[in-house]
């Protein structure tokens, strides 16, 4: 049976990347579909994907009004809200710290953390209302768990709504509606290319010129597709995952729970340097056990 079978969701941002993906995967699963993004990009999928299932309405995430009508617009056309996906965003302010900007930070800090607390704000009323609980999912990012992937405003946003979601699963708990949080790691979307100034003609081919770097940087040896976090997210929107709440899981093949770099080759040149200078007989040489990475 289809995992989404009679569920309605809403996902900001289902225009493209990331949103896209789990709009298609929704879908796929049986679910009626409302995209809220602030770019028409996202218009063409109604057609694409057909007008049955998937709807979109032109949504700016950083405005109450907006989320507002959102929800409203998914109630109005497929019947309730069942899943909401706070997804959209962007790489917003990359200056440097000590060039920092009040506005430029409050508008990130409105994008990326905002929208993520309106979401679940007009989510869960229209859930409560409904009386029949609800999942809420929202995206953050690796960001968000280790420093250095971004600029300070961007990695604090994204570490917030880890814990916007824990504290709201809380609240929202008695009412059996669920909050968890994906984290992608380095994902082949336009996210990159926009913040770059790349002609959105170029955004395909640009992207694509990732895909090595980022899979020489990752565990796994590839780079993330919008669709590894689709499944993520997928499943957190799904009745598999109904006794979690609270909870994040990062999807970045293994980006944050390795070193990413070769602490035992370092040690290996540092004791063969060491033995190279003291004056002993080779069976006085101090040793180190190679793994298999060297
Ligand atoms: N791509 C990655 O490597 C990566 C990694 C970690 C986290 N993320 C996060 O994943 C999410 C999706 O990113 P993506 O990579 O798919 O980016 P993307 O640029 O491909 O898509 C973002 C979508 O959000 C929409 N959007 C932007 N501002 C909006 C606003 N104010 N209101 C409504 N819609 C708006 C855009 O129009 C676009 O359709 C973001 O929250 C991003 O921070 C991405």
């Amino acid at each position: 049976m289809p995992r989404l079978l009679n569920k309605v969701a809403v996902v900001t941002g289902g225009g493209r990347g990331i949103g896209k993906a789990i709009v298609e995967a929704f879908v796929a699963e049986g679910a009626r579909v409302v995209i809220g993004d602030i770019d028409t990009h996202a218009a063409s999928l109604e057609s694409q994907l057909g007008a049955e299932r998937v709807a979109f309405k032109r949504t700016d995430v950083t405005v109450d009004s907006d989320i507002e009508a959102l929800v409203a617009y998914a109630v109005q056309r497929f019947g309730r809200l069942d899943i909401m996906v706070n997804n959209a965003g962007a790489l917003g302010d990359q200056a440097a710290l000590v060039n920092l900007d009040p506005n430029s930070f409050a508008k990130t800090i409105a994008l990326l953390l905002g929208s993520v607390a309106l979401g679940h704000k007009y989510a869960a009323r229209q859930m409560i209302a409904q009386a029949e609980g609800g999942s809420i999912v929202s995206i953050s990012s690796i960001a968000g768990i280790q420093a250095g992937w971004s600029s300070a405003s961007y990695d604090a946003a994204k570490a917030a709504i880890l814990h916007f979601s824990r504290s709201a699963s809380y609240e929202l708990a008695a009412k059996q509606i669920r909050s968890n949080v994906v984290a992608p790691g380095l994902i082949l979307t336009p996210i990159i290319g926009t913040a770059c100034d790349v002609a959105p003609e170029h955004y395909e081919a640009f992207t694509e010129s990732l895909r090595a770097p980022y899979g020489d940087l990752i565990p796994l040896g590839r780079a993330g597709n919008p669709e590894d976090i689709a499944q993520a997210v997928l499943f957190f929107a799904s009745a598999e995952s109904s006794h979690i709440t609270g909870q994040s899981l990062a999807v970045d093949g293994g980006l944050t729970s390795m070193t990413g770099f070769d602490i035992g080759g370092v040690v290996a040149q540092a004791v063969e340097s060491f033995n190279a200078q003291i004056d002993r007989p080779d069976d006085g040489k101090i040793g180190w056990l190679p793994n298999k990475n060297h």
